[in-house]
């Protein structure tokens, strides 16, 4: 960008040195950089009216200055190096008052994310493999979405979404995951959606319920709104409706917040029977229940089964998924399937906010859905991730086998393995990490940090092609190995 706002006085001087000064400042005040490309001749002549030898006046000046340099074919460029007077800053810096001290009453837990890119090997479960997605067939799509716009859709208004996308999605919904009777609203991902119904449903000092393992970024949205939460017990069948129901009979519970098909991080499908269950005490004790399906169609053994939102006849169940997985987290595209007498408050909520989700993305995503390559990709996708899991689970087997203390159930789907060690993991994690290999360790998952272990790993199949699965359990087998 060759753009420059300058600021220049010609009072006291020729226009030519105020232009000058004027670089020279925004140099000083750090609003161009060193290499930065200065505008050239031209356009900053017309930019201040004047002539344009008025200007490579003023660049000359610079030039013998030390501020800048001319570089062949490349015009003018802020030098690397600096002259020493730079530092100094502006005179005005250098009586600048004390640096504005920010009250934050609103802060968040930090959350235990990495940059993908930071580790050769990435076992982080909630990671797809996004080298699969397939960005050339997309690009058509997309293509499509810039060359046939439907104008209208492109202004504001229609917060609730993209009309022709929320038809697929509807679509989807009804024929793939047995989800009728409810209202989308499109949103920028799950974690808008939280952030939305968090506000719009919780009061400082409501409780909510959570999975005691589960998943911070919804526990950040909740406490935001001033929320307290509540950990359910879990065992190796998911969430212990009898504990449920106690806390429910000391407590108001203003939501249940559950990931019931693939239970984040442990990935147990709860059993219809708990289902049954659990909405049972959800009517009975009037808790809405906000069922986050993240990774639905990744299921190997069967039909996934149907959402808890597929059976909600009192309509109290809110069902929210995402693009995340499906196609890579930056598209940023999710959804809210929500009952009925929700709706106008969400899509009035959400403009407090954001007015709408990116509407070119949602339509060339509407094409591709529309257009039974999405589908396609879908199976290719789940046949994959689905032999990256047995992939693993072979590979812990024999690892097993060799002597090393491992436990895991073969998880029906998701993206991930739960695996227990019969000893600590706190150095495991730490030397693998020094060795570029990441996974994830029980404590992200826990509610209440007194419940760690410290012998849980949660390892993410999907992510990682055959090669750097071998390679990366190599290397945390290493450190497992009894001594
Ligand atoms: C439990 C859970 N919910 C939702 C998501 C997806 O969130 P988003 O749509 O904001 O990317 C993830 C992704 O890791 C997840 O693990």
């Amino acid at each position: 960008m060759k753009w420059l706002n300058l600021n220049y006085n010609t009072d006291d001087m020729p226009l030519y040195l105020a232009i000058a000064k004027a670089v020279r400042g925004a140099i000083q005040e750090g609003q161009l950089q060193a290499g930065d490309a200065l505008p050239s001749s031209r356009h900053l002549a017309e930019q201040c009216g004047c002539n344009r030898h008025t200007v490579m006046n003023a660049y000359q000046e610079l030039v013998a200055e030390g501020w800048i340099e001319s570089r062949q074919r490349s015009g003018y460029r802020v030098v690397e190096e600096l002259p020493v007077e730079s530092s100094l800053g502006t005179g005005a810096a250098k009586d600048s008052p004390e640096a504005f001290s920010w009250r934050i009453p609103r802060q968040t837990q930090s959350l235990p994310f990495r940059k993908a890119v930071t580790y050769s090997v990435n076992f982080a479960g909630g990671c797809p493999d996004i080298s699969l997605f397939p960005f050339q067939t997309f690009r058509g799509y997309m293509n499509e979405a810039m060359l046939r716009p439907d104008i209208q859709s492109l202004n504001y208004g229609d917060n609730a979404g993209y009309l022709p996308f929320i038809e697929q999605v509807d679509i989807f919904l009804r024929r793939r995951r047995s989800v009728v009777d409810k209202k989308i609203v499109i949103v920028n991902g799950t974690q808008e959606a939280l952030y939305i119904l968090a506000q719009l449903l919780l009061q400082p000092g409501d409780h909510v319920a959570v999975e005691a393992l589960g998943y911070a970024p919804a526990w950040n949205a909740f406490r935001n709104a001033g929320a307290s939460l509540v950990g359910i017990e879990q065992d190796h069948l998911g969430i212990v409706p009898e504990h449920l129901e106690k806390v429910a009979q000391q407590k108001t519970l203003r939501a249940l917040y559950l990931t019931p098909l693939h239970q984040y991080p442990t990935t147990v499908s709860l059993s219809a029977s708990r289902r049954l269950k659990i909405l049972d005490i959800a009517q009975r004790y009037h808790i809405p229940i906000i069922e986050d399906d993240y990774d639905h169609e990744f299921h190997y053994r069967c039909q996934p089964i149907a959402p808890m939102a597929a059976k909600d006849p009192a309509q109290q169940i809110i069902y929210l998924s995402s693009f995340s997985k499906l196609m890579f987290p930056a598209a940023r595209i999710g959804f809210l399937a929500l009952p009925p007498a929700l709706y106008d408050s969400v899509v009035q909520y959400r403009s407090v906010m954001n007015h709408k989700a990116n509407v070119p993305m949602q339509d060339a995503v509407a094409r591709w859905m529309k257009s039974g390559d999405f589908e396609r990709y879908l199976r290719k996708l789940t046949r994959t991730y689905e032999r990256r899991r047995d992939l693993m689970v072979s590979l812990l087997t024999q690892y097993q086998q060799k002597g090393i203390d491992l436990s895991f159930e073969k998880p029906d789907g998701g993206m991930a393995l739960w695996v227990k060690t019969s000893g600590p993991i706190d150095q495991v994690f730490e030397l693998s990490e020094k060795q570029g290999v990441f996974f994830q360790h029980e404590r992200h998952f826990h509610l209440d940090s007194r419940s760690d272990q410290n012998r849980y790993m949660r390892l993410g199949f999907a992510g990682v092609n055959e090669d750097k699965m071998m390679q990366g359990l190599s290397c945390i087998m290493e450190h497992l190995k009894p001594v």
